[in-house]
């Protein structure tokens, strides 16, 4: 078999900054510990049954976290959100601060932060979980779902975006 051609993570990542993906606020907790991350990389895995999946870095202390309180939230960003999103990822003005001294904060059914304007909560048990490179996937099942009305948070091209209908 021939040689494949090697793809570099820079190439990778620079392609894939193309593509428009909607941001969620993932978050957990055990023992009255919480742990959140701003993610990308939430999708739908099926719908019957309500299975999704995330992907987060190793390095991150909700990996753990995760794995001793069994659930996790999705909070689906409304466009509002981009302070919200920009201290998840860990660039607010002051790191020093639980990221959870912004939003307003409840919980459902797995007890995991729910963010009360979130577009969309889903609270999920962890179904599994697999490592891959250097992140793991979670799988969740879908437990709990609470919705609001407005327009999503994008990302692409690096920076945060709002839709655009396009006129038909
Ligand atoms: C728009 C956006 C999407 C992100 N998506 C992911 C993701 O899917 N998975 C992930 O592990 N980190 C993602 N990150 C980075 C994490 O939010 C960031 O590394 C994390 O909050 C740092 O946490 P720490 O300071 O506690 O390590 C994303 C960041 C941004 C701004």
């Amino acid at each position: 078999m021939p040689d494949m051609p090697s793809i570099t993570a820079s190439a990778f990542t620079s392609a894939l900054s193309q593509a428009a993906n909607g941001v969620s606020v993932v978050t957990t907790s055990h023992n009255e510990q919480d742990a959140g991350l701003t993610v990308s990389s939430m999708c739908s895995v099926c719908a019957d049954p309500a299975l999704l999946l995330i992907c987060v870095n190793l390095d991150n202390e909700f990996c753990e976290l995760v794995d001793k309180s069994g659930s996790f939230a999705v909070n689906i960003l409304p466009s509002s959100c981009v302070d919200l999103a920009t201290i998840f990822a860990g660039l607010g003005d002051n790191p020093e601060a639980s990221r959870f001294d912004s939003g307003d904060w409840t919980r459902l059914t797995t007890g995991s932060p729910i963010l009360s304007n979130a577009l969309v909560a889903l609270d999920c048990q962890l179904n599994s979980s697999l490592i891959k490179g250097t992140h793991r996937v979670f799988f969740g099942d879908v437990v709990d779902i609470r919705t609001t009305s407005g327009e999503p948070l994008l990302y692409t091209d690096r920076r945060f975006a709002v839709v655009q209908p396009v006129p038909l």
